[in-house]
């Protein structure tokens, strides 16, 4: 991006979430006519579809109705009959007893992708909202990854007598998660068969499901009563705001809960009734488009600059890359333009003293989203603690918008190496103040994003086959390596299977 095309601030918002989009490559009347290009006509009806719970998932022959569950069929519409409040409200009071009668003390939800990363990252970014009505210290954990790893460290540090497991699966038959039950139920045994229990009463007391498959939650045990359900038009990695994101409210209360997914229904009005040129979540997916389609760049990093943020990369590279990695039509028709970018990234300021070096002068192109808290307090601090925080936060500030500017603006000194090609656009998303509302927004804003992408490309955005294919091959090798078949593979993968 040279200098002659700094445009003017170009900057719209939504109750305390901005999205700046000076630093793209498009005017607003570029724009404009970019989106009469990109639009399809009957976008609007698409997109009305998609906020009433009725737009199309073709492959899978099912509405998408993820939108619904921070409205018409929210877990906590009615908060005093929700079953969801319920268990939050007794698991957060102690007045949840583990088998042996002592009270719950921690959590631990096991699920994997989007049973996972949108709990985790929410939890994480809103734990220190949490502060509302816990009257009894309750920790929630994550574990998901096959290979049991977290699990190293979180048994070593629970009770199996005071640790409920939320076993997070929509189709509830991931091998990845029931890998790492299988696991935790050896981990309870000694401790059950001590105290005269059965791992029957440790399922029924100890195990809270949350599915879209009840008859698998009953088949494995679990009482009805903590099974907790919602709809399989909702897709994985849109579920958090579903019975999936139970663990956010173990974490930080059920009314932080209902913030958030207010917050997320404020973006869907939004999305749906704001022209394009003040449209947050139209304004992404245009500039991304054209970044992708008209630059040819094939990345999108996501750079938070706020700790709280540290797990929002993750987070999008499912939703994103998961939705609109595709080479295939939804009509299921091979296509050869370039569809969803590489998403990545990372916690901004130490990204900076990690891969910024090659943002500035390395060779490839990138675009990005940086991400910025404006103001933050910490009360429970002493004034002077507090200043001195207030100071970290201006240095956070100044080094998100320095790097962002060089990207963009590229600099030219003396030498060859003093020289920073610029030209990199990016969005900068300011948050005026962490709320449970604000991040909600954001987050929706991300999920409309790769929606409105996903239809200008004629991708069907909520399935995911490539995944299901490496799925079928790893069964094919296990079978192999335990002894159950005599297929042979390529070298390299033979080396590793005889080594
Ligand atoms: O990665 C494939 C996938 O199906 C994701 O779409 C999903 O979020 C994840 O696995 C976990 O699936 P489940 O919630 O059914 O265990």
């Amino acid at each position: 991006m040279s200098t002659d095309s700094l445009h003017a601030l170009q900057r719209t918002s939504l109750e305390g979430l901005k999205l700046d989009w000076s630093y793209q490559f498009l005017t607003p009347q570029q724009l404009t006519d970019y989106a009469s290009k990109r639009l399809p006509e009957n976008f609007s009806d698409l997109r009305e579809q998609l906020i009433k719970g009725c737009f199309e998932n073709k492959s899978e022959g099912r509405q998408v109705t993820h939108t619904l569950s921070r409205s018409t069929e929210s877990v906590v519409k009615d908060p005093k009959t929700s079953k969801f409040a319920s268990i939050v409200r007794r698991l957060r009071s102690g007045n949840w007893l583990g088998a042996t009668g002592k009270p719950i003390t921690d959590i631990v939800n096991v699920g994997v992708g989007g049973s996972d990363l949108g709990p985790l990252m929410t939890s994480f970014a809103l734990g220190e909202f949490a502060s509302d009505v816990q009257q009894h210290k309750v920790t929630t954990h994550f574990v998901s990854s096959m290979d049991g790893g977290q699990l190293y460290a979180v048994l070593p540090v629970v009770n199996p007598e005071t640790t409920l497991f939320i076993i997070a699966s929509k189709s509830f038959g991931t091998i990845d998660t029931f890998a790492n039950i299988d696991t935790v139920r050896e981990w309870i045994k000694p401790a059950f068969y001590k105290a005269g229990k059965t791992e029957q009463d440790w399922v029924k007391d100890h195990i809270v499901g949350l599915s879209a498959n009840p008859k698998a939650m009953t088949d494995y045990g679990i009482p009805a009563a903590h099974q907790l359900t919602f709809s399989q038009s909702v897709g994985g990695r849109f579920s958090m705001w579903s019975a999936i994101g139970l663990s956010i409210a173990t974490t930080c209360g059920v009314r932080v809960f209902e913030r958030l997914l207010a917050g997320a229904r404020k973006m869907d009005e939004h999305f749906a009734t704001a022209p394009v040129e003040q449209n947050i979540p139209l304004l992404m997916a245009l500039t991304g488009l054209y970044n992708r389609e008209e630059r040819g760049i094939n990345n999108l990093a996501i750079l938070p600059y706020d700790g709280r943020f540290r797990h929002l990369p993750s987070y999008l590279q499912q939703l994103d890359m998961e939705s609109n990695g595709k080479q295939c039509n939804h009509n299921g028709e091979a296509i050869d333009y370039p569809t969803g970018p590489i998403i990545w990234g990372g916690f901004g300021p130490n990204g900076q003293h990690a891969f910024f070096q090659h943002l500035h002068q390395g060779y490839d192109s990138f675009s990005a989203d940086f991400v910025l808290v404006r103001r933050r307090e910490g009360p429970q601090f002493t004034e002077s603690v507090q200043e001195s925080l207030a100071q970290q936060q201006d240095l956070s500030v100044a080094n998100c918008l320095a790097h962002r500017r060089l990207m963009a603006f590229g600099y030219k000194g003396d030498s060859a190496r003093d020289y920073y090609p610029g030209g990199h656009p990016s969005n900068l998303l300011v948050i005026d103040e962490l709320t449970p509302e604000t991040f909600g927004a954001l987050i929706a804003a991300y999920e409309h994003k790769v929606f409105m992408q996903g239809v200008a490309w004629e991708l069907n955005s909520f399935d995911q086959p490539g995944v299901e294919r490496g799925k079928k091959i790893a069964v094919d090798v296990l079978k192999r390596m335990q002894g159950e078949t005599d297929t042979s593979f390529d070298p390299s993968t033979e080396a590793v299977l005889k080594g």
